[in-house]
Parts: structure tokens; sequence; C-alpha cells
């Protein structure tokens, strides 16, 4: 019998996989624009709550382009980002804890301001852009809700291609299959996440008490370069990657954190894998020839 989950953000890059691949197993009550459901709407989130017997809540959506949320910065609380990432989040756990549902709230490396080496769970956030701080303030909403919650923190999400939204891997493919220029930054290091791991582990969350902060990232920490040079000898393009200093290529863009490398020891000890930026290209590879 498949489990029912309420989740919100299913038509998305990460959601769309995650749906895909654990559909078989719960039965995901998707609320979204789509379905007729906005999360800012706090009485359509509270009725829909109320309709449903799901006793976990598997929240996703989010504004998530980091420089179209800077533009939202000087609007507020009136702003998209605020709207969808802060109201949104607070109408999602305010309706939860009504109906005893426990919140599964997914979550950025962005809520840190890549100042440390590497990060653990129990590093404190500190968002440099108005993305992470909205996302942080949606954590905020989750942690102090008084109920049992998971923040699960994910980075960089690659996967199968997905015609609706390209991850990163397969822009940087397209344009290098198009001859453009390719940019590759020396001086940003980023921990890359394969959503088909990331789906292993909320299985484990959805079926588990567990409670608190977990990083469910990839594990490699790498600059972009590198990323980069592995990208095009799996795929064996002939691509031409020229090096750039982040001050130069981000010059016009929203601040973002450039030093991202996250530490995934606490979900390794749950007995749970998480590929290397290296071995998880290979999988998308093939799971993208026909
Ligand atoms: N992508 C990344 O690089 C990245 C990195 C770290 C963390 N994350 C986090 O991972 C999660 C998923 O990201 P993603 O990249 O998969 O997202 P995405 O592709 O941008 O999709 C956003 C999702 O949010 C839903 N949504 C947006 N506004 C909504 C609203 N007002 N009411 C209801 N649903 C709404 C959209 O549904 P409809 O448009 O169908 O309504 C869509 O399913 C987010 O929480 C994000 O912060 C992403």
């Amino acid at each position: 019998m498949t489990i029912p989950v309420i989740a919100t953000g299913m038509s998305g890059l990460v959601g769309s996989r995650v749906r895909e691949l654990l559909q078989d197993k719960f039965y995901f009550e998707d609320l979204s624009l789509t379905t007729g459901i906005d999360i800012t709407d706090a009485d359509a989130v509270a009725k829909a709550f109320d309709l449903s017997d799901a006793k976990i809540v598997l929240h996703m959506a989010a504004k998530t382009d980091v420089d179209a949320c800077e533009d939202d910065k000087y609007l507020g609380k009136e702003g998209g980002a605020w709207l969808v990432n802060v109201q949104g989040t607070k109408n999602i756990v305010s309706a939860a804890a009504k109906t005893g549902k426990k919140v599964i709230y997914i979550s950025t490396d962005f809520v840190f301001d890549g100042t440390k080496e590497i990060y653990n769970e129990k590093d404190k956030p500190n968002p440099v852009s108005w993305y992470g701080y909205t996302k942080f303030l949606g954590e905020d909403e989750v942690s102090s809700s008084g109920e049992i919650f998971n923040i699960i923190r994910i980075s960089y999400p690659y996967r199968s291609k997905f015609e609706e939204k390209m991850d990163f891997v397969h822009r940087i493919l397209d344009n290098m299959k198009k001859g453009k220029r390719i940019y590759g930054l020396t001086d940003h290091i980023f921990t890359p996440t394969f959503v088909d791991d990331i789906a292993v582990c909320l299985e484990l969350f959805l079926n588990r008490d567990l409670s608190g902060i977990y990083h469910v990232v990839g594990s490699q920490a790498l600059s972009t370069i590198d990323a980069l040079k592995i990208i095009k000898e799996v795929y064996n393009l002939s691509a031409e990657i020229i090096p750039v200093e982040r001050s130069e290529f981000f010059k016009q863009r929203a601040f973002r954190p450039f030093k991202l490398a996250l530490n995934n020891d606490k979900i390794q000890k749950l007995g749970l894998t998480m590929l290397p930026f290296d071995r998880g290209i290979l999988k998308v590879k093939k799971q993208d020839s026909p």
C-alpha cells in the first residue's frame, strides 16, 4: 500500500525526479499552482491539509531563482521570494501543526555565507543573498514550530535531463555542445548532489521518525572548473574551458557564497551513501542515453 504524503514542489527540478523514483511507495498529494493551490494562500493550504489523511508533509516548493529573488529584496514582505519561501512555509507549518502532520522542509546550502572551510549541521547560518535569507527564515518557521521536523539542506542538485528546467550539468553540456565560450570558476567551491541520492534519503526520512537538520549533499566538494573538466571528459567533448575568478564572473549578479563545501557525515551514519560528482555524472550520462 502506498503511504499518503502531502507534497509541494513536485513539478520542479528536484521534486519531479523524487516523484518518479518514489511514486510506487508513496502517494504524493501534490499542492502546486498547477493543481490549484498557491502556498501563499493560508486558507487554501489549511483546507487541503484538513482534507488529507497524510501524516507527513514534504515541502519543496520555493522561489529558487537566486537573481530573481535578489530583485525581490527591495519589495521585502511583498516580494515573491518572501511570499513563497517565508509566508508559504509559515502557512504549511501552521496547517501541519493544526492537523498533526510532520514537516520535512527542503532547504539549501545558500543559508551559509561561504567563509568556512566546510559546514556541518551545527554551523550557524548567515545567508548573504535574499534567496538564502528567505530560505533561512523558512527554516526558522519550521524549527520554531514546537513540532517534530526535518530540515534537509541540499546543494546544486543534478539529475537526468529534465526539459522543463535544466540543472547546472545540462546547462553546461548545452553550452559546450553549442560551442559557446565556457568559463570555469577557479575560486568557487561547491558540493553537487545527485538527485537520485536525495530521493533515497527522502524515502528514509518519510519512513522513519527522525528529527533535526541534515545535509543531504554529495560526497565531493570541488571547484566549478574541476566540475567542468569532469563533465567535458565524461561526455567526451572538445570545449575550451577558460579559467575565471568569481569577482569577474558574478560582477552584475546577486552576491553568492563562494566556498560551499558541506559535510554529509550525519546522513552517512544513517547508512546512506551519497555519490561524489565524478561518479554521479556517470549515472546521469547513462540515464540520458536512450
Ligand atoms: N535547484 C537548486 O539548485 C537548489 C539548490 C539547493 C536547494 N534547493 C531547494 O530545493 C527545493 C526544490 O528546488 P527546485 O530547483 O526543484 O525548484 P524549481 O524547479 O524551481 O520548482 C519550484 C517548485 O515550487 C513550486 N511553487 C513555486 N511557487 C509556488 C506557489 N506559490 N505555490 C505552490 N507551489 C509553488 C512550483 O510548482 P508550480 O510552478 O507547479 O506551482 C515548483 O514545483 C527548493 O526548496 C529549493 O530551495 C534547490
